[in-house]
């Protein structure tokens, strides 16, 4: 018996399953027996009387939990971090714990109110004391993990649980002695498990198996090479045992009957302290202020959802409700997370939807030199579709050429910043690129609560649009269409090849004909497809008309292309007369311009086809200058290439009979972007249709 190390335990005179903390304890209330519950415990007793020294505290009436002493609190030589329980059926035991620890000397620390910590159930000390492993995510905070590291001065290393089976750290991780590990690689997150395989070498993880798992295998005590446990399988023994490990079985499933096994049965109390290693941790906190609609909007939780889901916890330290219906709301959150990687996560989330620095906390962001062309720092800022500004001198200057997926560019002209989005490909040496999260902030524009409630009725909501909501758009659509004509606006058009299969070329011809579309994005195929049907009466070789396969139909659109390769332009075939109707023909005699993008499997391509990506790219930008409205139809490659280049404030439709597209496209998470999916011909004409409706007034009052 090593007489030097000393664990506590608690009697189970009281206990017993009386309410459900935990899924183990779903359908088990009252169903534990005392009797054998007695008799585990005594044998675990007894198993660790013989290795070392067992404490008791008093068992109390009224909080049947108290026997697991593991969540009493956290011990590291003189020194204890009490519990503060997450469930209020569990605090009860606090006052008791501390005074057990109180008359045996110890110093104890205690957490803030509302800061949950569950003790060594989510802390455990690495066996060669040079760290500390502290679980959070259902019982426990993150935010206490500071505070474990300034009391106990040890490093710390968060690890975020992620399956509520194994709610408690020491359900699914078991630090060894020689600096093995035994844990349950599932219940954590990748972050947490990369982490872990940082800190502790390939040979030295014991991952086990989910079996072995739900028998509580990780939750075992280790003295030296001993090891207890509930159960193994035997492969699990083998492999203990094969690393020097004495593997004592002792049936607790009384106790699993409340989730917990050998280790929350107990608690060790000396720790020995290694005098050199001192407090760290890379758990980082900072604070954003949102305003806007936050709570009729949904915008508060989405972002407290981004800032869990990533990994991270939050408290908000104020929030002012908006009184009036049209009065916004406006919140300061101060956002804890567990390494300076998942902080930038979050926080660059949180600048999507609107959050800001604290005013005058920050004055200027992080900035890191071009090195090589065409390659930005690490850790640039990725932009987004918002319009976004940046602190440069302590002022915030708004970004040029928004769109995303670029790296922001700071220049001084002739001392004043000027922030620019730019490609990568772009950049060039000695430009500086801002780096981090510090700093920048994005405008999102904060709808009243009407208009918000009406985009809601009319847009989105993503998934499948009913017969009725297709109508409802088109004629919004339409709506909008003649506003923006009759401004002298600028409405783009991406269209695919199921435009003209599914017979919507002579409708797109009117759109163009009569003014509505500025310009035409597409690929050779629209251009060819639209030849074929007006030269030869086809697409892809079948007749438009009849809907049958023609005789050598199959070789028309490659005649097609030969034959405006010999004239050396669509333009000049449009010219000579020997293409006299279509898409192509309408952008051609009404001046509307029009860039083809190639690609792989391009036919041909037309002479017309711009076969260099990086100047189709450059070239469809340069069209989409200025747009007011793009319409997106039925060409996933070409619209989802706009959609990239396209800053928030532009209204998008996006017609596709596969939903997948439209909500891809749809869910920018702006008020501007309408999905709908329906078949694009039948769109088309119920368009045109709509907009001839607002142009005649007989129709009018016909309906
Ligand atoms: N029923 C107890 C709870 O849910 C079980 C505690 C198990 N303790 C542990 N260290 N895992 O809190």
């Amino acid at each position: 018996m090593s007489s030097s190390i000393r664990f506590l335990m608690c009697a189970p005179d009281h206990y017993d399953v009386d309410y459900v903390i935990n899924p183990w304890m779903e359908g088990n209330i009252h169903k534990s027996s005392r009797d054998r519950a007695v008799e585990q415990w005594q044998k675990l007793f007894h198993v660790l009387k013989e290795q070392a020294v067992v404490d008791l505290v008093q068992p109390q009436p009224g909080v049947p939990d108290m026997v697991f002493t593991a969540n009493a609190g956290l011990v590291l030589g003189e020194t204890v971090v009490l519990s503060r329980f997450f469930h209020k059926e569990r605090q009860g035991e606090e006052p008791f714990f501390k005074q057990w620890f109180e008359s045996k000397g110890y110093t104890v620390h205690e957490l803030p109110k509302d800061l949950p910590f569950e003790g060594a159930g989510d802390a455990l000390l690495d066996r060669e004391g040079r760290w500390l492993w502290a679980g959070y995510g259902f019982r426990s905070e993150l935010d206490s993990h500071p505070y474990l590291a300034k009391w106990l001065d040890i490093e710390v290393l968060s690890l975020r649980l992620m399956d509520e089976r194994f709610y408690h750290l020491d359900t699914c991780f078991c630090p060894l002695s020689g600096g093995y590990l035994l844990y349950y690689p599932p219940a954590f997150d990748s972050y947490s498990n990369r982490l872990i395989e940082m800190r502790v070498p390939a040979e030295k993880r014991i991952a086990i198996k989910e079996a072995d798992a739900v028998n509580f295998a990780c939750n075992a005590v280790n003295i030296d090479s001993v090891v207890v446990m509930n159960k193994a399988s035997d492969d699990l023994k083998a492999r203990l045992t094969k690393l020097g490990f004495r593997v004592i079985e002792t049936p607790l499933t009384e106790f699993l009957k409340a989730g917990g096994a050998a280790k929350c049965l107990t608690l060790r109390v000396t720790e020995p302290v290694r005098e050199e290693v001192h407090a760290s941790t890379p758990v980082e906190s900072r604070a954003v202020r949102m305003e806007g609609h936050l709570l009729d909007s949904g915008l508060i939780n989405r972002a407290l959802d981004a800032i869990v889901e990533n990994g991270g916890s939050f408290q908000v330290l104020n929030f002012s409700l908006g009184e009036q219906r049209q009065s916004t709301s406006s919140a300061e959150v101060k956002v804890t997370a567990p390494s300076r990687d998942v902080m930038e996560e979050i926080i660059s989330q949180l600048i999507d939807l609107g959050a800001v620095p604290r005013p005058q906390e920050v004055c200027d962001v992080n900035m890191e030199p071009v090195h090589q062309a065409g390659v930005a720092p690490d850790d640039f800022y990725v932009t987004t579709i918002y319009p976004t500004e940046v602190r440069v001198n302590c002022e915030w200057v708004k970004v040029q050429n928004q769109r995303m997926d670029g790296a922001i560019a700071v220049t001084f002209n002739s001392g004043s910043p000027v922030a620019r989005c730019k490609l990568l490909r772009d950049l060039e040496v000695g430009e500086h690129v801002i780096v981090g999260i510090e700093g920048i902030r994005t405008i999102r524009k904060t709808e009243s609560r009407e208009q918000r409630n009406k985009q809601e009725f009319s847009f989105m909501s993503a998934g499948v649009s009913s017969e009725r909501r297709v109508e409802l758009v088109v004629e919004q659509v339409a709506w909008e269409l003649r506003q923006v004509r009759d401004q002298g606006g600028k409405v783009v058009v991406t269209a695919g090849p199921v435009v003209i299969h599914t017979g919507g070329g002579e409708h797109l011809s009117q759109l163009i004909r009569q003014g509505y579309v500025q310009a035409l994005l597409g690929g050779n195929a629209i251009a060819v497809h639209d030849i074929e049907q007006n030269m030869m009466g086809t697409s892809l070789g079948v007749d438009m008309k009849r809907g049958v396969a023609v005789q050598g139909g199959h070789r028309h659109h490659l005649k097609v292309i030969n034959t405006i390769r010999r004239y050396g332009s669509i333009a000049k075939a449009v010219e000579q007369g020997v293409l006299q109707s279509g898409v192509m023909y309408e952008c051609v005699r009404n001046n509307v311009p029009f860039c083809l993008a190639g690609s792989i499997r391009d036919d041909g391509p037309l002479p017309d086809t711009e076969m260099d990506l990086i100047k189709a790219q450059t070239e469809y930008a340069r069209l989409l200058q200025g747009a007011d409205m793009i319409l997106m139809l039925s060409s996933m490659l070409h619209s989802i290439g706009v959609g990239n280049m396209t800053a928030a404030g532009v209204k998008m439709v996006c017609v596709d009979i596969n939903p997948a597209v439209v909500t891809k496209l749809s869910d920018r998470g702006s008020v501007e972007s309408v999905g709908v999916v329906t078949d694009v011909g039948l769109f088309l004409s119920l368009l045109v249709q709509q907009l001839d409706k607002l142009t005649s007034p007989y129709h009018l009052v016909q309906v």
